[in-house]
C-alpha cells in the first residue's frame, strides 16, 4: 500500500475542512494542501489567522502554516496529493431538498488532476447512496482512485480538541480503499470503526437527527410546562438530579446551525418523508422563537424594545448560519417597538453594544449564551427571557418569563 504524505483538502478553509488540515500536519506530520475557492479566507489562513473561531486552533496554525500546511485556490495541487479529503458544504436547497449534485460534480474536477492510485475520500455529510453514485461513476470512467467515506463527527468549535479523541468511522466498498482511509485516519484517531459505505452515511445522519430530536424534547417540555405558568427548569432539575435515567436530557434553548436540522431533512427525504419524528423536531425547534413571541405578547409588545443577546446559533461562536436568534429578530421586527441585536463575536453594521442593548431595552431575550453574558447585571423592571435557564440568579432579579 502506497504511504500516505501528501494530502490535499477540498473545501479547506471551512470549519471541517480547515481544523483537520491543521491536525494532520500538526499532530501526523503530513503536508497538507487546502484547496478552497473563497481566496479572503486563503489569505487569512497563510497569513497564519483563523477565518472563523475555533478553540485552540490558531496556535497550531501558526506551528505549521507556510511549512507543512499551505492554502492555495490552484487545483493542480491535487496532482502530488496522495490522499484527497472533500469537506464541502452540502445544504439543502431552498425547497429543503438535499442537494446531490453539487457534490457528484464536484467530484469531476478532482479527477482531472487525481493519479489512480490515490486515495479519495469524502467527508462532507452525504445523502445515503452518494458513496455509491460516486463508486459507480469511477468505474464508469474507468478510474483507478480508491474511494472511502469518513464522516465528520466534530462539534464545530472543538475540533481540535476532538479530531484526536473521538472514533473514526471509516467505511470504502474494496480492501485497498479501506486500508489506505485507515492509514490516514490512524494517524489522528484513537480508535477506527469499519463501516460499509452506505452504513456509515446512515450513521452520521443518525447522529445528528438524535441531538436533534433529542433537543426538540427538551424544547416541547419547556413550551409545554412555560404556556401553562410553570418553571421548566425547577422540573429539569428535579427529574435530573442524582438520577441517571434521565443524564441525556437536555436543557432547552436555540437548537439551529448549518448541520443539526439539514441533516434531518435529508434522513426525511431518504425515508420519502416518513421520518415522522425528525419532522415533528424540526417544527418544534423552529417553533421555539415563535412560541418566545406569543408569551412575550401580553406584556403590550408593540411599545417595547426587545434586546436579543448573542446571534450566533450557538455559545462561543462566530457562525451565525441557520441562527434561530435572526429568525426571532424577523418575527420580533413586525412586532416590537424596537429590536436590539448585539454579539461579542459577530459584526453587522446595525448591532449595537451589550451595554446598549441592556440599558434600552424593556425585553431582554437570550439568543446564544455567551461565557461574557454571565455577569450581565440585568436592571430591575426588565423582562427577561432565558430559554437555557443560563444567566445566573443575580441577573434575574428582573422580572423572569
Ligand atoms: N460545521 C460543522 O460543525 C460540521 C461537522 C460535521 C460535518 N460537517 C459537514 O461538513 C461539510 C462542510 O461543512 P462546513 O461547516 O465545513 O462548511 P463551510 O462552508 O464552513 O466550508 C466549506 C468550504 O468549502 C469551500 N468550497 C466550496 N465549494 C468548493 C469547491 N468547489 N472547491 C473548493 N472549495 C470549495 C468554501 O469556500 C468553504 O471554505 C458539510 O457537509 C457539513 O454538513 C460540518
Amino acid at each position: 500500500m502506497k504511504t500516505i504524505n501528501r494530502v490535499t483538502i477540498v473545501g479547506g478553509c471551512g470549519h471541517v475542512g480547515l481544523p483537520l488540515g491543521i491536525v494532520l500536519a500538526a499532530n501526523a506530520g503530513l503536508q497538507v494542501d487546502l484547496l478552497d475557492i473563497d481566496p479572503v479566507k486563503i489569505d487569512l489562513v497563510n497569513s497564519g489567522a483563523m477565518p472563523f473561531m475555533e478553540r485552540g486552533a490558531d496556535e497550531r496554525l501558526r506551528e505549521v502554516v507556510g511549512k507543512s500546511l499551505k492554502a492555495t485556490l490552484d487545483p493542480t495541487c491535487i496532482n502530488a496529493a496522495d490522499a484527497v479529503i472533500t469537506v464541502v458544504g452540502t445544504p439543502v436547497d431552498r425547497h429543503l431538498n438535499p442537494t446531490v449534485n453539487e457534490v457528484y460534480h464536484s467530484i469531476d474536477a478532482l479527477l482531472d488532476h487525481m493519479r489512480d492510485g490515490t486515495l479519495l475520500v469524502l467527508r462532507s455529510t452525504v445523502y445515503p447512496g452518494v458513496t455509491k453514485l460516486v463508486h459507480d461513476r469511477l468505474r464508469r470512467l474507468n478510474r483507478k482512485v480508491l474511494l472511502a467515506f469518513c464522516p465528520e463527527r466534530i462539534a464545530e468549535g472543538n475540533a481540535i480538541e476532538e479530531l484526536v479523541k473521538l472514533p473514526q468511522i471509516v467505511s470504502a466498498f474494496e480492501s485497498d480503499a479501506m486500508a489506505a482511509a485507515k492509514q490516514l485516519f490512524g494517524k489522528i484517531a484513537p480508535t477506527l470503526i469499519e463501516l460499509t459505505p452506505p452504513e456509515a452515511e446512515l450513521a452520521k445522519l443518525f447522529t445528528n437527527a438524535w441531538r436533534y430530536a433529542n433537543f426538540a424534547i427538551s424544547n416541547q417540555f419547556y413550551m409545554l410546562a412555560e404556556s401553562r405558568g410553570l418553571d421548566f427548569y425547577r422540573i429539569h432539575d428535579a427529574v435530573t438530579r442524582d438520577y441517571p435515567r434521565m443524564r441525556s436530557f437536555a436543557r432547552a434553548g436555540f437548537a439551529a446551525g448549518p448541520c443539526l436540522l439539514k441533516d434531518t431533512l435529508q434522513l426525511a427525504a431518504f425515508s420519502q418523508n416518513n421520518f415522522f419524528l425528525g419532522h415533528a423536531a424540526m417544527l418544534i425547534n423552529e417553533g421555539l422563537p415563535m412560541f418566545l413571541v406569543e408569551q412575550l405578547r401580553p406584556n403590550d409588545l408593540a411599545n417595547k424594545r426587545v434586546a436579543i443577546l448573542g446571534m450566533a446559533f450557538k455559545a462561543e461562536s462566530d457562525d451565525k448560519r441557520d441562527s434561530l436568534s435572526f429568525k426571532l429578530k424577523k418575527l420580533l421586527e413586525v412586532e416590537a417597538l424596537e429590536v436590539l441585536c448585539t454579539d461579542p463575536y459577530l459584526r453587522e453594521s446595525y448591532f449595537v453594544s451589550l451595554e446598549a442593548a441592556i440599558r434600552k431595552a424593556d425585553i431582554v431575550i437570550i439568543g446564544a449564551p455567551h461565557n461574557v453574558y454571565r455577569d450581565v447585571e440585568i436592571p430591575e423592571g426588565k423582562i427577561v427571557v432565558d430559554p437555557w435557564n443560563f444567566l445566573p440568579a443575580k441577573a434575574l432579579a428582573s422580572t423572569s418569563v
